[in-house]
């Protein structure tokens, strides 16, 4: 596709491949019909030694980490961020469509080096390849319940997924590990569990928000680039939720209304730390916290003013 327009004119075009996709399970993951129907391609993905892969639970605050690593890795050029939509700039592995529209795969394996990913894929589903070629990954967590709060209104909006259906349902269905992408808390462990053996940066959306100066100076730290002062803080300053959600490039308003409705809700919502206390009932957070307190049992994870 020669550039970001042609890209949205032949998914508008195509439109009519779009649905809400049922989920299929993949090695006991519920995932998007599509990639279930195309996982051979996805497990099968070589990685290059070079390749830098994004990785996080659905609304963890991906487009976040992709725009300050693409910032990062250009010097803290704004205008060099503009080039494209995110989505563009940073491929997502595993996504796949009906055809013709082309999958997340095709489009990286056309893509030169050093290449940058994003992926939801929890960390047993990840190709095996990236950890043979001993990559660079930078996971992102979210505290749990901002996480679904954040889910369950990306779900109505993004006409891909199955409807999230009532708010108490989808409470469950994220507790029992339905949702795509598959448990919250097997997720945001495993990556936990795996990053002293791999070269794994961990990151927390809540010590972005707290302090997105320190975090972004431990991802140019973890990807072994020079970055002035000044080039950090105009990071800062373009990677601000504010900013982000005026900027075509990384709102997603590109994206057409048969995927992303956006008579139905905006991609970038709130992106707040706590807005889970707007939306569960005393009776939903008590079974909540007892249900993550068991699931969470053993582990040395931690997230902030969560309980
Ligand atoms: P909310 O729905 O809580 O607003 P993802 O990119 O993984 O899909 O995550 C989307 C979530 O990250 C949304 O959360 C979105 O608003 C939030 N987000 C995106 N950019 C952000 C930024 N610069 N600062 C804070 N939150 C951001």
């Amino acid at each position: 596709m020669a550039n970001q327009t042609d890209y949205n004119d032949f998914l508008h075009k195509h439109r009519d491949v779009f649905r809400r996709f049922p989920l299929e399970l993949v090695h006991g993951i519920p995932l998007m019909e599509p990639i279930a129907q195309q996982w051979a391609p996805i497990e099968n993905f070589q990685a290059r030694p070079d390749d830098l892969l994004l990785s996080t639970y659905p609304k963890a605050g991906t487009t976040w980490i992709q725009e300050i690593v693409d910032l990062v890795l250009n010097g803290g050029d704004v205008e060099k961020a503009r080039r494209a939509p995110v989505y563009i700039r940073i491929p997502f592995l595993e996504i796949c469509s009906p055809p013709p529209v082309p999958s997340g795969v095709s489009i990286l394996v056309d893509t030169p080096s050093p290449r940058v990913i994003k992926t939801h894929l929890p960390f047993q589903l990840v190709p095996k390849s990236f950890w043979d070629q001993k990559c660079k990954v930078i996971y992102v967590a979210r505290n749990a319940k901002d996480n679904l709060v954040s889910y369950f209104f990306f779900d109505q909006m993004n006409v891909t997924q199955p409807d999230p259906g009532p708010w108490d349902g989808y409470v469950k269905k994220f507790m029992e590990g339905k949702l795509a992408w598959g448990s919250w808390y097997d997720h945001v462990r495993s990556y936990w569990d795996e990053k002293g053996k791999h070269r794994i940066l961990y990151l927390f959306y809540e010590d972005m928000k707290e302090d997105l100066a320190r975090e972004v100076r431990r991802v140019k730290d973890f990807l072994e680039v020079d970055l002035p002062e000044d080039a950090l803080q105009k990071i800062v300053h373009h990677a601000s939720f504010q900013t982000m959600k005026k900027n075509p490039m990384t709102n997603y308003e590109t994206v057409p209304n048969a995927i992303f409705d956006k008579t139905k809700g905006r991609f970038m919502r709130k992106g707040e730390v706590g807005d889970w206390k707007n939306y569960f009932t005393v009776a939903q957070r008590e079974e909540f916290d007892a249900d993550y307190r068991r699931k969470m049992e053993g582990t040395t994870l931690r997230f902030r003013d969560v309980l």
